[in-house]
């Protein structure tokens, strides 16, 4: 044996069990270049013949202790009810050696290894490749089972470290992707994932095989039989021990699976076509997402994937371009489609992450909704007591703007809710919602800092409230409102500066009367909304960047089609202009309740200003790109009194500012703003660099953009975001005539 400090890459391996599991970790060391030795320990001596010939292993035999003795490293192998035995064996013979297992159920193998040991050994380190197949025996090795698969490994707490990071090493030699997880938190997610659908596949056969004893039927089955029960060809003993050995994780998984079975045959037994629906299209829409996390690889997790651009310097833009659909109003057309009484048509809908998720959300709150399909969606709305408890947390992803109208609406509900939201959600403020809405009535709790998650307690009174703002947000209105279609009495928000109207537009469109008189918006509760058609306007947010490309680049001749210009939303059309922008509004019109217009831009040179603070909140979410705008202005622009953007998905202010500086842009930040000094007139204003956009989408799109200036290509990290309020970005921009490249890890 060789010592502790071996490196694992070329220490004698062990192999106890040679079937397809152990011959393929075998075969995809042997491709990957592994430099240890390899050794197999099988009772059937005709697999080791086997496994010389292939070639997968080095050496082996029927005997264990030989060749643990020549050993560094053990994997354990051996089907999951075998492995108590085979601790028992190795307790006298593993010494300091590192030892690991392949096991499917974790809690069992543990359990084995503390019997047959008395305790558990700080060198074990539990493991369980997630890939298989229904081949079996070492014959059928493929040294490409584990590549781009997941293993999950399940240390304890005085798991060796070391040992961890050599079994962990192995694994990825084999190109698995290898993460860590509690034993019953392992058990519990391979119940469902994998146990259950292998139990129901065999049960599924059984029982038509069964019927039809002379397996006639198989003749006329086609794909639908052959995808869902391929797995049913697997190893009946191995399945059966899986099966005996996470036997408890599996019931509570079979437990759920019958009463949504049950659920299911009711809706086709009285022919309710609504819950079938409301089924069918929530799991064809989680079928769909997972295809597309089974596209980067197999078992991906939810984590966000890392996503790099590239982008080129120098060219122009110019073209017709249609950018996708308002976010804004995409959210609250799902909203208030579910909430009317009805079937609400939506055209237009942005099929970004963000308004996904609401989709999703309203889902699991039992509203069948049909689409997307190219921006069409179509709501079955259920009124506004018809929305169930959704089974788990509700999670908002990236978006301010649905947690907060999400807790005005959950708080006017029979039932508990809590609203979740990723790593970018939780840093954000909710207090400026809960606090309110608890002056309403509402039970509301917070994480510490009144931050995210949200738990939300239903049946709670509500009443109507007369609140001053504090600051000039549409998503603290809108979320006030919508608790106050649930409250008793009159509820009033009065905002100390216009914010976007949508919200009250949409109502007022769903014939839910929302009275404006100069900056207070009232309504009554205890209304009803009718369902009504929905036109997306494009995103004037979205626009924002092909505005800017075109307004700082010499050429450039754009036309963005079909702009949502709201009044309450065209601070970039005003600010732009003030700087000298040749910007056109052209075929304005007005598209379901929303003005909409072609803006047509064109290149001429830009000067910097001092932004009209009026402004601010009209292009709350417009200023990544009017900063880069700003650095390809004559002169100083400057930006006062938009504390707000230091709250948004990142801090805009300190985000831009460490950006701009890093391509020699010169900027002085304030607590409320920014001081950007621009150049104007040269080939190149500034240099390239690698900024980071700090996971906020709108960061990315404008150091994007920024590159048509630089005298270098930028590269910015940390973009997947951008798939929250902008799918396609990265074709159009392409499209239009950026140099762009996506890199993902
Ligand atoms: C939004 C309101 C704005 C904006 C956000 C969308 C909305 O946030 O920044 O992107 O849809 O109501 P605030 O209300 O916090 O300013």
């Amino acid at each position: 044996m060789q010592g502790d400090d071996t490196p694992v890459d070329v220490s004698t391996l062990l192999i106890v069990g040679l079937g397809m599991i152990g011959g393929s970790l075998a075969a995809a060391l042997k491709a990957n270049g592994y430099r240890g030795q390899i050794l197999a320990c099988d009772p059937d001596a005709g697999e080791i013949a086997t496994g010389l010939e292939l070639g997968v292993i080095d050496a082996g035999g029927v005997e264990l202790a030989p060749l643990v003795a020549r050993s560094d490293v053990v994997v354990l192998a051996v089907p999951v009810l075998a492995m108590r035995q085979v601790f028992e064996q190795l307790v006298p013979l593993i010494g300091e050696r590192i030892l690991t297992d392949v096991g499917s159920t974790k809690r069992r193998v543990c359990d084995a290894a503390r019997e047959a040991f008395g305790y558990l050994p700080t060198n074990f380190v539990p493991g369980h490749p997630i890939a298989g197949s229904e081949k079996s025996g070492v014959a059928a090795a493929n040294p490409a089972l584990y590549r781009h698969h997941k293993v999950i490994l399940t240390p304890e707490a005085d798991t060796a470290s070391s040992a961890v990071a050599a079994v962990r090493t192995l694994w990825q030699r084999c190109g698995a992707e290898v993460l860590e997880m509690p034993v019953d938190r392992h058990d519990q997610v391979l119940a469902r994932t994998s146990h259950l659908p292998h139990l129901l596949a065999f049960s599924l056969v059984d029982t038509l095989a069964r019927q039809d004893e002379r397996l006639e039927i198989f003749r006329y089955a086609a794909g639908g039989f052959r995808d869902f029960t391929r797995i049913a060809g697997s190893d009946p003993v191995m399945w059966r021990d899986v099966f005996t050995a996470n036997r408890d994780a599996l019931l509570a998984a079979l437990d759920d699976f019958e009463a949504g079975l049950a659920r299911l045959r009711t809706a086709v037994e009285q022919g309710d076509s609504d819950a079938m629906l409301g089924t069918f299209d929530r799991a064809s829409h989680a079928r769909h997402y997972f295809e597309t996390l089974l596209n980067q690889t197999s078992y991906q997790t939810m984590e966000a994937r890392q996503v790099q651009y590239r982008v080129s310097p120098g060219g122009s833009v110019s073209g017709r371009i249609r950018v996708p659909g308002d976010k804004s109003i995409s959210h609250r057309s799902i909203m208030l489609g579910a909430l009317a009484n009805g079937v609400t048509e939506v055209k237009g809908f942005l099929e970004g992450e963000d308004s996904l998720a609401t989709l999703q959300a309203f889902r699991d709150m039992g509203v069948a909704i049909e689409g997307p399909h190219q921006g069409r969606v179509t709501i079955h709305g259920v009124g506004l007591h018809g929305l169930k408890k959704p089974a788990g947390p509700i999670y908002v992803g990236n978006s301010g703007t649905a947690m907060r109208l999400f807790a005005g609406l959950l708080a006017g509900q029979a039932f508990d809710t809590e609203l979740t939201g990723d790593v970018s959600l939780t840093k954000r403020p909710m207090a400026r919602v809960a606090d309110p809405l608890r002056l309403m009535g509402a039970r509301i709790d917070t994480a510490e800092g009144g931050r995210p998650p949200l738990k939300i307690h239903g049946g709670q009174p509500l009443k109507g409230i007369d609140y001053d703002m504090p600051m000039a947000s549409a998503q603290v209105k809108s979320c006030l409102l919508l608790a106050g279609l649930y409250a008793e009495g009159e509820t009033r928000v009065r905002e100390p500066a216009p914010t976007r109207d949508h919200t009250e537009r949409m109502l007022n469109g769903f014939g839910y009367k929302v009275a404006r008189d100069g900056d207070l918006a009232t309504l009554q509760g205890g209304g009803e909304l009718t369902s009504a058609p929905i036109d997306v306007p494009s995103d004037i947010s979205s626009a924002t960047f092909f505005l800017v490309a075109a307004a700082i680049t010499p050429g450039s001749d754009l036309v963005l089609e079909h702009v949502g210009v709201n009044p309450t939303r065209i601070g970039v059309i005003n600010i732009l202009k003030a700087m000298g922008a040749d910007l056109r509004l052209e075929n304005p019109r007005e598209v379901g309740g929303e003005p909409v217009a072609d803006l047509h831009i064109r290149y001429a040179p830009l000067k910097g200003i001092d932004i009209p603070v009026d402004q601010v909140p009209l292009a709350i979410d417009e200023f990544p790109a009017l900063f880069v705008a700003a650095a390809n202005a004559e002169g100083t622009t400057r930006l006062r009194g938009a504390e707000e953007l230091r709250v948004k998905e990142s801090d805009r202010i300190q985000a831009m500012a460490d950006g701009l500086t890093i391509l020699g842009v010169e900027t002085t930040v304030y607590g409320d703003g920014i001081d950007v000094v621009g150049r104007s007139g040269e080939a190149f204003n500034y240099q390239g660099g690698q900024v980071d956009s700090l996971g906020d989408h709108r960061i990315a799109m404008a150091f994007t953009i920024a590159a048509l200036r630089a005298s270098g290509s930028i590269t910015i990290d940390d973009c997947a975001n951008v798939a929250t309020s902008f799918p396609g970005f990265v074709t159009l921009a392409n499209k239009v005539g950026l140099e762009l490249t996506e890199a993902s890890a």
